[in-house]
């Protein structure tokens, strides 16, 4: 079985719904650890709802990004995660994560990229007044939100949607396309080494 690491700063509602999924086997894999770069994010009480291990990495404690993420690729090592889930990890992934796991890394971002990229993407979007925006997943390199795109899903903007309620939405289909996805490129990857 797949064995998978979720990254979060924050809330971490995404990450409860990849856990959720692959408690209930809807998600044909194992969720073996929640890293986050927040000492007191609210992903690390969901974790724990969930008997997931959290591994908690403060950059701060760290000389360099280079040792931050050395140190979270030890960890996934000890796991032995294969695949990398970005869900609402506000960093930068640099170059030592990348070159270890090349190509495994995956993220979401609440708009239809490559519109709106980096923060507040939802405000963005609302601000802009556009009728249509909606959610990516997309495969990770060095860039702010780029990186080949794997699944799109749209949302209106309604006349009387406010921020507050389009993110509502946003998140509904986010709760839902990332463990269609990751269960998608998942099976990709088994037919590939079959
Ligand atoms: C999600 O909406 C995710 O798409 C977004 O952060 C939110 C995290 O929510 N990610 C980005 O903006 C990445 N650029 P959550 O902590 O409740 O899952």
């Amino acid at each position: 079985m797949a064995k998978v690491a979720i990254f979060a700063s924050g809330s971490g509602t995404n990450a409860e719904a990849i856990m959720r999924a692959a408690q209930s086997n809807v998600l044909d894999a194992e969720v073996a650890l929640i890293v986050t770069d927040k000492p007191k994010a609210k992903v690390i009480e969901r974790a724990h709802a969930f008997d997931v291990p959290c591994f908690i990495a403060d950059p701060k404690t760290y000389e360099t990004k280079a040792c931050f993420e050395q140190a979270i690729i030890d960890e996934l090592g000890k796991r032995e995660v294969t695949f990398v889930v970005l869900a609402g990890y506000m960093r930068l992934v640099g170059p030592t994560l990348l070159s270890a796991y090349e190509g495994r890394i995956v993220n979401i971002h609440p708009s239809l990229l490559p519109s709106f990229p980096g923060l507040d993407a939802i405000g963005q979007a609302f601000k802009a007044k556009v009728k249509v925006t909606g959610v990516t997943i997309h495969y990770v390199d060095a860039g702010m939100d780029t990186g080949e795109i794997i699944a799109q899903e749209p949302v209106r903007i309604n006349e009387d949607d406010t921020v507050d309620s389009l993110q509502k939405k946003v998140q509904e289909v986010e709760h839902k396309l990332y463990p269609e996805t990751i269960q998608t490129i998942i099976d990709r990857t088994k037919e590939v080494s079959n």
